[in-house]
């Protein structure tokens, strides 16, 4: 099996560089920029490396460094945003704030005749992020693309195959990242691009079948598709010594807990507790309408009662949960900026009742993840559900959340979504919901003033929910779920469309 090592140097979307070139068939293997010598590289066998991007400037004392030894393995390596500057600086040239200031956002690419751009147009789009550029390149580079400011935005030394890229081909901004990313492991390093992601799940269950052998597993069971393949794979690994806790907060869509509840226990059969615990969740929640607050509350709560579940079953080894990869990145893990907490990570309490904690899809993205459900045989209606948040409709009211408030949201959201399926669209979005907000406007209803409240339709569209375009629904299915949100639910007056992408938005509004 073909391997590529992914040098990670600290910036947002280094896990986004893996699974891309998963996506062409290679295993790529993400390690921190300090845990690997140059040495161990080579005995690996690794085809190629991957310096990724990170918020540093090279001249920073603080910023990571790898051993410059690494550029002389006669391993290919490419360079990303800091990647393609620490590769500059380490192999001699010279970095300097870009003259122009930062350029950022979609920006016009030309690039020369090369390997690394074979089948790419002479002129596209790339996303550009930087402060910091190749000023002077280091003996054996030249640049080989050039944007408006950027005379390097990439460059190569072919007699060592060591490329440098200042852009990011790893998002879908960037228009033939892709084929870069491509030619760099097929032509570059000269990948077969055989691994599959069935061989994920297969050596997954391997290796918890050895690793949890004789223990006991609790699994926070949601019903979404991130916990429904966790238990998939680790029912297939322990058998009956998985025990799945669903727990029912009180903050789930209409009919939902009946439906996960009649899917696991009787259709897998596998062990199922359903714990009823909304009022304990909505009592914790009275009065609190911070964002950050409601999941840490949320998060907290989740865990006393897995806790008080796994005391009822005797002794609990391992505490296992659903986590996929943009819930770790997002909760600010290793060196990226926080930008909401999942429940299930960043607001994990400090003390827990369980020797450790298993998340088998931690590296993995939310296709990757559906994928590897479709393989271990979950039903299709389950794999392609929407995903719903851990912390549920309490991220989809703003403010105070009361029992009234959800039972309106709960309606007003079951009604787009039907709206929505009835069309059957063929191409739906990938998440679509309603939203309460706090905010109360004038409607009038018969001849009488009515003051009530605003539901907004959200419907975006995504393949890693990283980044997300807002979705252009037809105006009919707006039309139609607008008007039977007014007309059916009593105290709404208005009802809009949000028009935000991610970024500058997030999908959820809290
Ligand atoms: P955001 O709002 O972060 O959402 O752009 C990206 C995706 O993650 C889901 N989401 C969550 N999932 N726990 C989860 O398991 C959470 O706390 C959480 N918050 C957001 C969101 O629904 C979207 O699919």
């Amino acid at each position: 099996m073909d391997k590529i090592l992914v040098l990670d140097f600290g910036g947002q979307y280094n896990q986004l560089i893996a699974r891309r070139i998963r996506s062409e068939h290679v295993y790529a293997e993400i390690l921190p920029y300090n845990k690997i010598s140059p040495e161990q590289i080579r005995q690996a066998g690794y085809r190629g490396v991957v310096f990724t991007g990170g918020p540093n400037s090279v001249y920073d004392p603080a910023s990571p460094h790898c051993d410059p030894a690494v550029l002389n393995l006669g391993i290919p390596v490419l360079g990303i945003c800091y990647g393609h500057q620490l590769m500059a600086f380490l192999a001699g040239g010279e970095i300097r704030p870009a003259q122009q200031g930062s350029e950022y956002g979609r920006t016009d690419l030309f690039v020369t005749e090369n390997v690394l751009f074979r089948d790419v147009p002479r002129q596209s789009v790339c996303w550009m992020s930087h402060t910091d550029a190749v000023a002077v390149l280091p003996d054996g580079f030249r640049a080989i693309a050039r944007t408006e400011h950027c005379p390097c935005a990439a460059m190569c030394d072919e007699t060592r195959r060591l490329y440098g890229v200042q852009f990011h081909p790893e998002v879908t901004h960037t228009a033939f990242g892709q084929q870069i990313l491509r030619n760099f492991l097929f032509d570059v390093c000269q990948c077969r691009g055989d691994w599959k992601m069935e061989d994920f799940a297969s050596t997954t269950v391997e290796k918890y079948r050895r690793e949890l052998a004789g223990k006991k597993v609790l699994l926070a069971l949601s019903g979404g598709v991130d916990s429904s393949v966790a238990a998939a794979l680790l029912h297939k690994a322990v058998g009956p010594n998985l025990t799945c806790v669903f727990v029912d907060h009180g903050l789930l869509r209409e009919n939902e807990g009946d439906l996960v509840e009649n899917t696991f226990r009787h259709r897998f059969g596998m062990n199922l507790i359903r714990v009823n615990a909304e009022d304990r969740f909505l009592g914790a929640l009275a009065g609190v309408t911070e964002p950050e607050r409601k999941r840490h509350i949320i998060g907290e709560s989740f865990i006393r009662v897995f806790e008080q579940e796994a005391r009822k079953i005797g002794h609990v080894h391992v505490l296992a949960q659903g986590t996929i990869y943009p819930d770790v990145i997002e909760s600010g893990k290793g060196d990226s900026a926080v930008i909401k907490s999942h429940h299930n990570v960043g607001a994990l309490p400090d003390v827990i009742d369980f020797d450790e904690i298993c998340e088998p899809l931690r590296d993995l993205f939310k296709d990757e993840v559906r994928a590897v459900g479709l393989h271990l045989g979950l039903p299709p209606e389950l794999v392609w559900r929407q995903p719903f948040p851990g912390p549920g409709l309490a991220v989809r009211i703003i403010g105070e959340i009361t029992r009234e408030k959800l039972a309106l949201l709960r309606r007003a959201d079951a009604i787009f979504r039907e709206e929505v399926e009835k069309t059957g669209l063929s191409d739906a979005p990938d998440q679509y919901f309603a939203v309460l907000t706090d905010l109360h406007s004038v409607g009038v209803m018969g001849d009488a003033r009515n003051y009530g409240c605003t539901v907004v339709l959200r419907a975006v569209t995504t393949d890693d929910f990283m980044t997300a375009e807002w979705t252009r629904l037809p105006y009919e299915v707006l039309e139609r779920a607008g008007s039977r949100i007014t007309n059916e639910i009593k105290g709404v007056t208005r009802v809009v469309y949000d028009i935000t992408s991610k970024p500058p938005a997030t999908v959820e509004w809290e």
